[in-house]
């Protein structure tokens, strides 16, 4: 498994593909990804993960995107790419790294608090205000953002 940066004008549609499974606006993910920071995720010289990181003050920083490709799911693949992550964020003498994720998404709340993020605020209706279509997961209405946070 190799992680690599990289910069905007070298995203391919393969890049976004797997940014989309995170973030349903193509139109949003290209805003954040021109200030953020890029990285892709490699098995075997294959492309398997993207994340996006975006400073939102001089002492945060936020993972505004973070995917790995369906049929590498569950392996672990996810969690090592939010330790590195993480551990860029440390490295860049940043205080705290945020992630936002939907209320319904279990598999990430459940994630994310595995590596050490604690849940810090709840914006209520953040997706039925940013998004068209409903979103639906594990049964539940997606429809509120909930903030969680770390601090080093
Ligand atoms: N059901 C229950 N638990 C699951 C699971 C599932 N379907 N998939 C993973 N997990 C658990 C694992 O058990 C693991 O915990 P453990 O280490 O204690 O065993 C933990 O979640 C991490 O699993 P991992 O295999 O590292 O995750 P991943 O490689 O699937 O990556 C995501 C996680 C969220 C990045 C990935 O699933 C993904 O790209 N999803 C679609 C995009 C997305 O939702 N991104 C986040 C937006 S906020």
């Amino acid at each position: 498994m190799q992680i690599n940066r990289m910069n905007q004008n070298e995203l391919q549609d393969e890049h976004i593909s797997l940014l989309l499974l995170a973030d349903p606006s193509e139109k949003l993910i290209r805003e954040y990804c021109q200030n953020g920071l890029i990285f892709s995720m490699y098995k075997d010289n294959e492309l398997i993960g993207m994340m996006v990181l975006l400073p939102f003050s001089e002492e945060g920083i936020e993972i505004k995107n973070i995917a790995v490709d369906e049929s590498y799911q569950g392996k672990g693949y996810g969690k090592q790419f939010l330790k590195h992550g993480i551990g860029f964020a440390k490295q860049n003498e940043y205080k705290r790294i945020r992630i936002g994720t939907g209320n319904s998404s279990l598999v990430q709340l459940g994630l994310y608090q595995k590596c050490g993020f604690r849940m810090v605020n709840i914006d209520k209706d953040f997706f039925t205000r940013n998004y068209e279509e409903a979103i639906v997961e594990n049964g539940i209405q997606c429809r509120d953002m909930v903030i969680l946070e770390m601090e080093f």
